[in-house]
């Protein structure tokens, strides 16, 4: 009998955030870059993006662009982003504009082709956890579903400390599982930054994957050295 060799694989992440334009882009493509210098074939996911461009190859979103990029293998777009909503509105508003239904169903084969083709995925959520993606559909469902660990990336900036612990609550009340915070430097002129990030590791029950630095451009492949910890 020849030994039993368990193929290496890490549980695949969402990513959420304490708002919306508080880094999860960021986080998630250095967190991609990360994994991947740590050998890991990994490749992002963005199941549903509001606010995209309109090329000659279909709809196009900044973000699921970004997390093509930091992607190794790179997937088809139409995997790594399912749902392309061209108005940056609210999913549901987007999507009832578009006269697109979204389903559960092509959200999960989606993500079953881009599993196939690598180690893990990294799917970045929409907005903050409780912004949810259709009438019927939250972000709570898709990380269910998917068997997603959660990750939060918390926006340094006055009020986050609030956003950060109901997040987190609110991701285990919806029968999620929490695994790690990142904390992102978006804002250069908080106060106390230190002392905000000690108070924040303090009342966090998930280790910290990371500091990430306040860069006038931030750039996901130089971040990732900033992420200690990517799995769990
Ligand atoms: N560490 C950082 N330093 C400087 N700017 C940042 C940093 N992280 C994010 N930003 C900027 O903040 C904005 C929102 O970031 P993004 O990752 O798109 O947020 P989200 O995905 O949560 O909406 C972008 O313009 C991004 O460049
Ligand atoms: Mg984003």
């Amino acid at each position: 009998m020849g030994l039993q060799i368990n193929p290496p694989c890490i549980n695949p992440l969402y990513i959420t955030g304490t708002d919306t334009g508080i880094g999860k882009t960021v986080a998630s493509t250095a967190l991609l870059h990360a994994l991947r210098a740590r050998g890991w074939r990994a490749v992002g996911m963005k199941p549903l993006a509001s606010g995209c461009v309109d090329s000659v190859e279909g709809l196009r979103n900044d973000d699921a662009m970004a997390l093509l990029e930091a992607s190794d293998p790179r997937p088809a777009y139409s995997d790594l982003n399912p749902y392309a909503l061209p108005l940056p509105l609210a999913p549901e508003i987007a999507a009832r504009e578009a006269g697109i239904v979204i389903r559960m169903e092509l959200i999960t084969a989606a993500f079953a082709r881009l599993r196939s083709v690598a180690d893990t995925v990294v799917v970045e959520g929409v907005g903050g956890w409780a912004a949810p993606l259709s009438a019927t559909l939250d972000q709570a469902d898709v990380a269910r579903a998917l068997e997603l660990e959660v990750v939060m990336v918390v926006g340094m900036r006055l009020g986050c400390l609030n956003h950060a612990r109901l997040t987190a609550r609110a991701v285990e009340a919806d029968g999620c599982r929490l695994v790690g915070w990142i904390a992102n430097h978006v804002d250069p002129g908080m106060e106390h930054q230190d002392d905000n990030f000690q108070l924040l590791q303090r009342r966090l029950h998930v280790p910290c994957w990371g500091r990430l630095p306040y860069q006038q451009i931030p750039d996901p492949r130089a971040l990732a050295g900033r992420l200690e910890r990517v799995d769990g």
